[in-house]
C-alpha cells in the first residue's frame, strides 16, 4: 500500500471526491477518516503519496484538521497534496494547511479547490446540480495531477484581508451561532440515535433517547442534515435551510469510520 487519503467530512461532499479520486489514482491504498486517530498522540506517515481531503469551514481549515496535522510524523518524504471542498469561498484554506505541514518539515505539492454545494449557506438547486457536474470533471484533473506527481501552486487566495476576515468571522460564528449552547432537538425527535453516529467527534450522547450535545462540536452540522427528522436545531441560519448530503453518500458510509 503506497497511497493514504486522509478526510474529513460532515455532509459527504469530501468523502464523495476521496473516493471518486482513488478510483482515479494508480497508486492503490486507503482513503482513512480522520476522526480514527482521535485518540492517538502521533500517526505514522510511511507511503508515497499522502492527500488531505476536507472542508473550508468559515473560510479557513477546520480545528479538527489542524489538530491532526500537529499529530503527524514522517518517516517517507511523500508526495503531498490537499483538495478542499467548499462552498465558493476557499479564502486561505490551502496556504494555512502548508503551514502546518512546515512546522513538521513538508510542504504541499499540490492544493486544489472543488466547488460544492452548500451545507451552511443554502445553494440553489441549479448551482448544485451544475457544482456535482463539474466536480467529478475537477478531480479527474487533479488525478492526472497526483499520478504524474506534479508540483501546483496552491488554489486560494492568501493576503492579509482573508486572514483577519476568517479569524473574526470563525471567532464570532463559533461563540454566537454554533455555540454548543445552541443545539437542541424539537419534539419531532424519534431518538433514532443517528445524530449520535454520525458526529464525527463523538460530541452527541443520547440520554434517555434524547441528544445531549457536548462542547467539542467542530460544526460540520452532520447532525443537522442527517436527522431524518429535521429535529436539530442550531440557528436561526441553518435551522431555516434544506437538508442537505451528497448524493452518493449514505448514513452507513458516514458511520464506516468507526
Ligand atoms: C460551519 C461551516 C462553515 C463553512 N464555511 C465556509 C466558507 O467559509 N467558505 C466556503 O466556501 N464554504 C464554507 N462552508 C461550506 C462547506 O465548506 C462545503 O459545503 C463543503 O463541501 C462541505 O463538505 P462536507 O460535505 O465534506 O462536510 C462551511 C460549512 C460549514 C458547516
Ligand atoms: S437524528 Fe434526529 S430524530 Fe434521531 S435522535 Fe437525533 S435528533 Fe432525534
Ligand atoms: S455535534 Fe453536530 S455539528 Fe457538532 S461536530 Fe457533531 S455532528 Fe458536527
Amino acid at each position: 500500500m503506497n497511497l493514504k487519503i486522509y478526510y474529513f467530512s460532515g455532509t459527504g461532499n469530501s468523502l464523495a471526491v476521496s473516493r471518486k479520486l482513488e478510483e482515479l489514482l494508480i497508486e492503490k491504498g486507503e482513503i482513512v477518516h480522520i476522526s480514527n486517530f482521535e485518540n492517538e498522540n502521533s500517526v505514522e506517515v510511511d507511503v508515497d503519496v499522502v492527500g488531505f481531503v476536507f472542508p473550508v469551514y468559515f473560510a479557513t481549515i477546520p480545528d479538527v484538521v489542524k489538530a491532526f496535522i500537529e499529530k503527524l510524523y514522517f518517516k517517507t518524504n511523500p508526495y503531498i497534496f490537499a483538495i478542499v471542498t467548499c462552498n465558493g469561498v476557499p479564502s486561505h484554506s490551502l496556504f494555512t494547511l502548508n503551514k502546518c505541514l512546515n512546522a513538521k518539515g513538508k510542504s504541499l505539492s499540490s492544493g486544489f479547490v472543488v466547488d460544492m454545494p452548500g451545507n451552511a449557506l443554502t445553494t440553489p438547486d441549479e448551482i448544485i446540480k451544475e457544482r456535482l457536474k463539474n466536480s467529478k470533471n475537477k478531480v479527474e484533473q487533479i488525478a492526472e495531477y497526483v499520478n504524474n506527481r506534479r508540483t501546483k501552486e496552491l488554489e486560494g487566495e492568501n493576503n492579509i484581508k482573508r486572514h483577519i476576515e476568517s479569524f473574526v468571522v470563525s471567532t464570532v460564528a463559533k461563540k454566537l451561532q454554533f455555540s454548543p449552547k445552541k443545539y437542541s432537538s424539537t419534539s419531532e425527535c424519534i431518538g433514532c440515535g443517528i445524530c449520535e453516529k454520525v458526529c464525527p467527534v463523538q460530541n452527541i450522547k443520547m440520554v434517555d433517547k434524547k441528544p445531549q450535545w457536548e462542547n467539542n462540536c467542530t460544526a460540520c452540522l452532520a447532525c443537522f442534515h442527517w436527522c431524518p427528522k429535521k429535529a436539530v436545531k442550531i440557528n436561526k441560519l441553518i435551522s431555516k435551510r434544506d437538508k442537505y448530503h451528497h448524493p452518493e453518500v449514505s448514513i452507513s458510509d458516514m458511520c464506516l469510520r468507526k
